[in-house]
Order: structure tokens, then C-alpha cells, then sequence
């Protein structure tokens, strides 16, 4: 029979925008040598795939059909990208533009539709069988790994969440003040957690661990130290 130790070691990183499971997530990969599997990336480019057609992200039946007939690839970047991992659309590398307002927007929105949530949770479980990956996004201890050895529910003070996400707009050199991001934050949060297609929830098997005031090396290492406390490294 298969026991825990001789599975691949899988981790679940689920928690709200701006938590920093991004980098957090890489980062512990990268130390582990582990695959790093961003799920959100899957949203957004399904998002970018309809906007590109011109397909409203709330037409259901005409995102499915779009999410049919796209091909979504994650694939390890080119050395020197500024992010952890490329998304190819049909092919083409559209990695950049999928971190925009209006993809987060449309990747909250195509995320509520119970169909594409079952489709892209199967692509992801096609990804991540047998192997040893750290996979980040809402749904992951819930839904894509059920059974990962180690759950963490990635949370910050949402003023710090929005503080994170302005810095991130402002390298893109869009133009947003302070009280925007934060607004905008808790709408994501409330539609992210309050949609009836799996919400982003604390499980009780997730351990949850606060970023705010962390450093990415105090967060990675928090990680580090709980899975050598269960044995898993
Ligand atoms: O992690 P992110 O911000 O890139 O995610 C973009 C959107 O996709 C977010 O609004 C929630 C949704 N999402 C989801 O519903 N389930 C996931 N596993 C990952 C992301």
C-alpha cells in the first residue's frame, strides 16, 4: 500500500490576492527542486484567450467553448524572465499580458464558472500526477490536491496585500492610488470567497501562516521549518 513518505511530496499554497503565494510559492520550489505549478495563471489565460475574442467573461456557454478549443501551457520561463513561469496560449507566450487589471478582473470572473473550474482542476491534477510540486491558487487543498502532505493558507492584512499588489501596478507604470488597490482587494476577496464554485476557504487540515510584516526569506523558511517539524523533508 502506498504510505505517506513514498508519495511525491505535494504542497498546497491557497490564500487571497496579494498574499505573496507567487513568490513564496517559486521560491520554496526553486530550494526544494520541487515543479512549481501556478494555477491562477490558467484563469488569467483563459480570461485573455475571451477578451482577445471579444467574448464577455459572464457569457458562459461562449467561455466554454473558448476554453475548449484554447490550449493553455505552463511552461518553465526563459532564464532571465522576470516571472517564475511562462503561459503559452495556442502556442504563443502571453505571460506579460496576463498580469493586467483587466485580466485579474476577467480571470475572477471565468473562475466562477463551475464548468471551467472543473475543466482546468482536471488539467491541473494531469499536471501534478506523481510528481513533486508546490501548486499554488484557491482551490488547491480543497479540490486539485486533496491529499497534499502539507496545506498553507497564505493570508496578509489586506492593507498589506494592496500595498504589495500597488507596487506591482506601479513597475507596470499604471496609474493607481492607495485607497484604489485596497478597494479593489476586498472586492476580489468577496468575490473570490463568496462565489458558490468552490471559494477560496480555510480548510481545517490548512495550517495558516500571516505574511504581514514577513520577509519573502522569514515566509519561505516558516514553510521550511514546518515541513521538516512533520517529517516531510
Ligand atoms: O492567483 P491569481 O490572482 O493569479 O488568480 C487569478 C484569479 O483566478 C483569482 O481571481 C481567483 C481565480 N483562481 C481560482 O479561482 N482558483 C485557483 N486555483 C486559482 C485562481
Amino acid at each position: 500500500m502506498e504510505t505517506h513518505n513514498t508519495r511525491p511530496l505535494q504542497i498546497a499554497i491557497d490564500g487571497p490576492v496579494g498574499a505573496g503565494k507567487s513568490d513564496i510559492s517559486a521560491r520554496l520550489a526553486a530550494k526544494l527542486r520541487l515543479l512549481y505549478l501556478n494555477t491562477g495563471a490558467m484563469y488569467r489565460a483563459l480570461a485573455y484567450a475571451c477578451r482577445r475574442e471579444r467574448i464577455a467573461y459572464t457569457d458562459t456557454s461562449r467561455v466554454l467553448e473558448c476554453m475548449r478549443r484554447t490550449r493553455i501551457d505552463l511552461k518553465k520561463p526563459d532564464s532571465g524572465s522576470r516571472r517564475p513561469f511562462a503561459v503559452f496560449v495556442n502556442g504563443t507566450d502571453v505571460t506579460e499580458e496576463l498580469f493586467t487589471p483587466e485580466t485579474d478582473k476577467g480571470a475572477s470572473d471565468v473562475s466562477t464558472i463551475a464548468d471551467v473550474r472543473r475543466y482546468l482542476v482536471e488539467r491541473q491534477q494531469e499536471m501534478a500526477q506523481g510528481k513533486a510540486v508546490v501548486m499554488e491558487g484557491r482551490d488547491i487543498g480543497l479540490r486539485v490536491l486533496p491529499h497534499a502532505q502539507l496545506k498553507v493558507f497564505l493570508t496578509a492584512r489586506v492593507e498589506e496585500r494592496a500595498r504589495r499588489r500597488l507596487l506591482q501596478f506601479q513597475e507596470k507604470g499604471l496609474a493607481k492610488t492607495i485607497d484604489d488597490v485596497i478597494a479593489d482587494t476586498r472586492n476580489r476577496d468577496t468575490k473570490d470567497s463568496t462565489r458558490t464554485a468552490d471559494p477560496l476557504t480555510k480548510l481545517p487540515d490548512h495550517w495558516e501562516l500571516d505574511t504581514t510584516g514577513l520577509s519573502q526569506d522569514d515566509v519561505v523558511k516558516a514553510i521550511i521549518d514546518k515541513l521538516a517539524d512533520r517529517k516531510l523533508i
